[in-house]
Parts: C-alpha cells; structure tokens; sequence
C-alpha cells in the first residue's frame, strides 16, 4: 500500500514529484524516494521516513537534475521500513529504475531464479524482481521488456518505470491497483491518485486491469497485453483542488468531521425529488431487488460498521433478512450466495484488496454486486453491478469520518428506495424523506450541543482502558466509537453490546473505569439505563451520549455529550459526531499524529 507518481516535460521533474508524494503520503509513509533522469542517467534518492526527509535530502528538489523521473512513498510489506527497501529499485545494470504499488505473490519463486542466473539484490522487497525481469527481457525495445515483464507476474501492481536510453519517456502498467494518467500541456503525469495530479491537470485518463501507458512530454499512448495500442477517453476531475487541502483546520481529521453535514447533504439532497429517493444510477430499482431473499454488506474497518449501523433500516423497512459480513471473512468461508442474494459492498476508496476478492468471491457465485463508493473509477466501483457514490469528496485523515456518514446515509436511502419498491412502504415514503433530509442539519447539532468535548478529552484522555455500551442502533455505533478512539489515540477502547455486559465484560469494571454509554434510541433506552446503573454501582464514570431533555440519562451519568432529537431509524449519522471529536480530542491530548496514526494507512490495498 504506497503511492507513486511520475512525470515527465521541460520543468526539473524532482519538486515535481515530491510535491506529488506529499499529496499522496497518506496512503503510505514510512520510507520514500524518487529517481530522475538527465542526460542518459538515472540518479536515485531514496530516504527512511517521510517526505520532509526526502526534501531535506534534495533542497526540496533543486539539487536533483532531470526533466523525467517517477517517485514512491512506502507503507512497508515485503521488508522492514529501511532506506534499502524504499523505492526506486534499479536494474543492476543502472539502466532501469521502477516504483511499485501492490504485491508480486510469485516473487520468491522469480527472485529464486534471477538469483541463479546472477542478478544481485539490493532490497528485501517483492518489488526488485520487477526490475531484473526488466533487465532479463530488454533488448532494446522496453514496451517488449515490460510486456514479458508482466506475463510473469502474479499479484496487484501499478508500475512506474524509467529506462536511461529513452530519455523524455516515462512508462506506467496497471494490474489490480489504481493508476491515473494526468494530461498536461507539453508535459504529463501518472499518479495512484487524483490528489497528486490536481494541482497540475483536471484532464485524467484512468488505467484499467492490464494495460500500459507510454508517456513522452508531447503524448501519452495506452496499449494492452498483446502490445496492440487502445484508444482512451479522458475524464475530467470535479474535484475542487482546495477541497483536497486542510482548509484551516489543525488536521485533515477535524476539516472532515466539520465539513459532514455539507458532504451528507451532497450525498442526500439530490436524490430526493417530490417527496422520494430516487438513484438514477440504479436503472430499474424493481429489477434490482425484486427476487432478493437474502442481502449481505461486506467492508473492512469503518465501512463495515457503516454496514451494521444501516442494516437497522435496511431490515426494518424492506424486511429482507441482511447479514454483515467482514470482506476479509466473507472471501475464505465457502459463502451460502446465489443469485437471489444481494451483496452490498461498502468501501470509501473503493481499493480495499479483501472487499475486492470478497465481491469478486460472491459475483462468482451469482450474487448481483451494488457498490457504495466514494472514490470515482475505483476498482470496487468498476467490478459491481451497480454503483452508488457516495459524494462524499476527498478524505485524506486515515480514520474516516465523512466516508462513514456518507455510507450509512446511502444504506438509509437505499433502505427507504427498495422499501418502496417491494411495495412495503407507501405514504410513509414522505414522511421518511424529510428525515433523511434533516440529517445535515442535525450533524451540525450534533457538533454545536457539545462545546465541553475538549474539557472531557482533558479527563478521560489518560485512561487506560474506554467502554462503549449501546443497544441496537446504538450498539452498532459504540463499534464505529470505539474503532475512532483506538486509531487515532491509541487508547485501549472496546464497544459492547450493553446486554452482553454480564456475561464476562462487567468483571472488568473497577473504580472510576469510563464507560461510555450510547442511549440514543428510545426503543431500548430503558434497557442501556438498567446497564448504566450496573456498571456505575461498580465504580464505573459514566460518560452518556443521549438528547439534551432525557432526564433520566442525566440524572445518573457522571459526564454528558448530546444529540439532537432524531428518529431511532436514523440516529446513527448525527449520533457518531461527538464521539469522532472526543477521539479527535482525545488524541490531541495525547499529543497522537491525528491524520496518520502508526501502523495505519488509508487504503489497504494488500490482504
Ligand atoms: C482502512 C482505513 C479505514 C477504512 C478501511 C476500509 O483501515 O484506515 O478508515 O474504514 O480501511 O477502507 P475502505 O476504503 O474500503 O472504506
């Protein structure tokens, strides 16, 4: 899981690239390097750490001469975070520099090889195969050597690569990981990411499974497998470059809390039209879910508790059985699915590898695939049936917020689209669609009614340990706080489902143990108290997330975050709010690195 980039045109390439990797370091960022070329020869800086070290490295650049060359940031995989195993790898002749995201599965059988016919390693990594294979293979035409290249490898990759005898010329091949061309003016780029091209070109053209692009400053040519030459269309990138920056926020993490009930409004607000859900997207909705017995969400990490939280209204309106499924379960266990299940498959980037191979697993086995997507033209978007975005913009803080409000959002209009179309809701539809439409302002709410966040961050922030309880609903988005809390503040937080508190958890209630308590849906509101009431008569500090006049949560609770009122259908959006900003504060306490937490990366592209 890395980032890479490429350039080549008449500018010096290296702050070019750096400035490219800067954008893209969240998906990757423990060591990172670039490779330029000039005059027939390759130079290579490659630094343990992040960018800024690669800056201070090369004057930001300026000591590196060149007008083409690709870059790399790493999320280690195949050997430990070192200066050896960053990227760019070179050929052992020094004639070929390449950059990698992805795994190459074969690559101990293929370094086994090359070891015997000579070729010397420098990196411990999967990656430096790809660079002697090149070298094995050349022989004088590169677009050869990279397709011979590629017909030995097994795995996910987007390859950037130089060759020192074609100056000018930068090459880019895309197979199960994301690559994006960038189409300047005398000059063009490649990227793992938009954010990285932006600030240069709007006019993208997106890679897809097994092809190559050539890159000269004039043109840009794709071709596939067979070498015969493909013609592409280019897209052209919406996305505003400011909304891609921090906005004047400390972080990215709280721009992206604050700016929910814009980014829900825009997944909401244009598709509701005379009182009901309408997603053009999904063609003929009848089609689409008449038939289905059985709806399974699949997802990792936040996007799978977007799924528990939507599977409430999901049920609840359309009165299909749906199971929630981890994708990285889902994919190894022999799956029950035939073509009257319906997959749902959550993912903000849409590049998740076991969501992938889980949907893949699934729509094998006949499952009509719907994919609840942030990022346009990614993997997970392209393979489904059907794709729904989630508009949510760009979401560069590794622990998502905006990407989870937006998701659960989408299930709570599909739930209320399909209703609909099973016949089981009529007049109500109305009266649901107003709700929903409430949701951006009862986000802002959520933010308002609870100013006292940073003072209870000062209290709780040096626990040892955090519990959050819920029931139902407020079950589901105890799993989504307490996820938020663990990631970005390193704190040791667990939600339970407050019922199973006696079976085993409640021995670990001590004095002044915090226990948050979630007692947002009235339905089960009484039940959370008796827990409350529990866990307090062991000395536990009640921190309870509840509406403003629910006097009975107040009376007991020792500390208190708020909600506005909202129906227990959807109370999940607003609810999560005040929990992501006390993790948020939490963190900020603890002095945590809030945007790229250790040991985390936004896109997991890897199993
Ligand atoms: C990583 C991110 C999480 C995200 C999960 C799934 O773990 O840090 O925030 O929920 O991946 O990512 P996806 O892009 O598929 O939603």
């Amino acid at each position: 899981m890395c980032g890479i980039v490429g350039y080549t045109g008449t500018q010096n390439a290296a702050p070019i690239l750096l400035e490219g990797l800067k954008k893209l370091e969240y998906r990757g960022y423990d060591s990172a390097g670039i490779a330029v070329m000039d005059a027939g020869s390759i130079s290579v800086n490659k630094v343990k750490g992040r960018i800024a070290n690669l800056c201070e490295r090369t004057d930001d650049g300026s000591s590196v001469s060149g007008t083409t060359g690709i870059g790399h940031t790493r999320w280690a995989t195949h050997g430990a975070p070192t200066e050896e195993n960053a990227h760019p790898h070179l050929s052992n002749d020094g004639r070929f520099a390449i950059v990698h995201n992805g795994i190459i599965e074969n690559y101990m059988n293929l370094r086994e090889e090359l070891i015997s016919d000579g070729y010397v390693f420098q990196s411990e990594t999967d990656t430096e195969v790809i660079v002697h294979l090149l070298e094995m293979y050349y022989r004088g035409n590169v677009r050869d050597a990279l397709i011979r290249t590629a017909n030995r490898l097994s795995g996910s990759y987007a390859l950037g690569v130089i060759c020192s005898e074609e100056p000018g010329r930068i090459y880019a091949v895309r197979e199960k990981s994301p690559l994006i061309l960038g189409l300047g003016m005398g000059e063009n780029f490649f990227a793992s990411d938009v954010t990285a091209l932006v600030n240069h070109t709007r006019n993208v053209i997106y890679l897809e499974d097994g092809e190559f692009a050539e890159l000269t400053p004039e043109e840009i040519r794709v071709f596939d497998v067979t070498g015969r030459e493909l013609i592409k269309t280019p897209s052209r990138i919406l996305w505003d470059v400011q909304a891609a920056e921090k906005g004047g926020y400390e972080h990215f993490m709280l721009k992206e809390i604050m700016e929910q009930p814009a980014a829900v409004k825009a997944t909401i607000a244009p598709r509701i039209r005379d009182g009901a859900v309408v997603f053009e997207e999904l063609r003929d909705v009848g089609e689409l879910i008449s038939g289905v017995r059985k709806i399974i969400i699949t997802a990792c990490g936040s996007a799978y508790y977007a799924g528990c939280a939507g599977k409430y209204a999901l049920e609840k309106l359309t009165r299909i059985p749906v199971e929630v499924v981890l994708a990285s379960e889902l994919r190894y266990s022999d799956p029950l699915i035939d073509s009257e299940t319906l997959l749902i498959v959550i993912s903000q980037s849409g590049e998740t590898a076991d969501t992938i191979a889980a949907m893949k697993e699934c729509s094998q086995r006949g499952a009509r695939t719907l994919a609840v997507v942030n990022v346009v033209g990614s993997t997970v978007a392209t393979l489904a049936d059907y794709t729904v975005y989630t508009w949510a913009g760009p979401e560069i803080a590794v622990a998502t917020t905006k990407g989870y409000t937006t998701q659960v959002a989408v299930l709570y209009m599909l739930s209320v689209c399909f209703a609909r179309a099973l016949g089981r809701i009529g007049e109500e539809e109305k009266m649901l669609t107003e709700e929903l439409q409430q949701l951006p302002r009862l986000i802002q709410q959520a933010i308002d009614l609870n100013p006292s966040i940073p003072l209870l961050a000062k209290k709780y922030h040096a626990s040892k340990a955090l519990f959050f309880i819920g029931r139902n609903t407020d079950y589901a988005v105890a799993l989504e706080g307490a996820l938020k809390m663990k990631e970005i503040s390193y704190l040791h937080a667990e939600a339970y489902a407050a019922g199973e508190l006696k079976h085993g958890t409640i021995a670990l209630i001590e004095e002044h143990q915090p226990v948050v308590a979630l007692c947002c849906n009235p339905d089960i509101m009484e039940k959370t108290l008796s827990n409350i009431v529990e866990v307090k008569s062991r000395g536990a500090e009640v921190l309870a997330l509840t509406f403003r006049n629910n006097q009975k949560i107040l009376s007991v609770a020792d500390d208190l975050l708020f909600i506005p009122a909202v129906s227990a259908l959807f109370s999940a959006v607003p609810e999560i709010v005040p929990l992501q900003l006390l993790a948020y504060h939490v963190a900020k306490e603890n002095g945590c690195d809030i945007d790229k937490p250790k040991n985390l990366a936004k896109s997991v592209t890897v199993e």
